[in-house]
């Protein structure tokens, strides 16, 4: 059933966010196909499959990137597709997205990056002069010290780690209060060290202020460590849809495409085994004292 055809969002932080036979195509490729699942508020979703398999183009339609072919994605009983105007950007504060490659401004400094999160509610005359009101510069501060990189505040964010740029970008998305963070791939491009500084931060966020996370994950280990629920997509088509204690070596197969050889460790990012190393040394620190 079509949902109401309304045009402003419900003025409630949380709702869930329903995906109804969700398609996309792109000429003769179908990108997300037939897709529908709920997301309740409050969890922590991982999306994971081989690459090809729709995921970023399911979080493109989700805050409006893209259009589907078909089907509905619903927040809250408003159908997102028929926002238009101020409603659609409403829609995109509430959905913040978190990209691979961070997406910040490389020559700016960190505080004005976390300030462009609120650009979609400044006028353009003080865009242009990047003239932020004095309490939103004290907000941008009091997150970057939250998420443990206010001395970094001042340098250019070129200048920064991955996997502090990350946080950078986890902090500009919280400057919209969203209800929503979706991530893509949020720890594709850094070291299993910063990998998990970034999915502990995420997960902070979701623990500490109930918002939802929905993250795009090329690793079953990550997605088994820090998501309350799993979806795995081929092809276009969800193809698992549990906890991630439910899926099998079997399903993981299915879902990456691979043979019998498949071993979960194919997809690793090394945050588990993180800790081995540092342990041997500790380990063998105390033994030569
Ligand atoms: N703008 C576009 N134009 C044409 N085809 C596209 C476009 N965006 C995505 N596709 C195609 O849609 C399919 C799904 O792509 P998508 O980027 O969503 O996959 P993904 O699961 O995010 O992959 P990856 O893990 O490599 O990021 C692919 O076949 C891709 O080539
Ligand atoms: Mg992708």
């Amino acid at each position: 059933m079509a949902p109401d055809r309304v045009t402003t969002l419900p003025t409630a932080r949380a709702a869930g966010l329903s995906y109804r036979k969700v398609t996309k195509r792109f000429g003769a490729v179908t990108a997300v196909d037939d897709v529908s699942f709920d997301v309740p508020e409050g969890q922590i979703l991982g999306i994971i499959g081989r690459s090809g398999a729709g995921k970023s183009t399911l979080l493109r339609l989700t805050n409006r990137l893209a259009d589907p072919s078909g089907g509905h994605i619903v927040f809250g009983g408003v159908d997102v597709g028929s926002l238009r105007g101020k409603g659609l950007l409403a829609w995109r504060a509430r959905c913040a997205m978190i990209f691979q490659q961070f997406n910040l401004v490389p020559r700016l400094d960190v505080v004005s990056n976390v300030l462009h999160g609120t650009l979609n509610r400044r006028s353009t005359l003080a865009t242009t002069f990047n003239l932020f009101p004095r309490a939103d510069i004290y907000r941008a501060i009091d997150i970057l010290e939250r998420l443990g990189i206010a001395d970094q505040a001042a340098k250019r964010a070129e200048d920064l780690s991955g996997g502090q740029q990350q946080r950078v970008a986890i902090a500009r998305a919280l400057m919209q209060d969203p209800a929503f963070i979706l991530a893509d791939e949020p720890i594709a491009s850094l070291d299993p060290m910063n990998a998990q500084v970034v999915m502990d931060t995420l997960r902070r966020i979701n623990e500490e202020d109930g918002r939802t996370v929905v993250c795009n994950l090329h690793t079953l280990d990550t997605a088994r460590r820090y998501c309350d629920r799993v979806i795995g997509m081929c092809e276009g088509r969800v193809v698992f849809d549990g906890a991630p204690e439910l899926l099998t070596t079997a399903q993981a197969r299915e879902i990456y495409g691979a043979d019998e050889d498949f071993s979960e460790h194919a997809t690793s990012t090394s945050i588990e085994k993180l800790e081995t190393p540092m342990l041997r040394t500790l380990r063998s620190a105390e033994a030569a004292v």
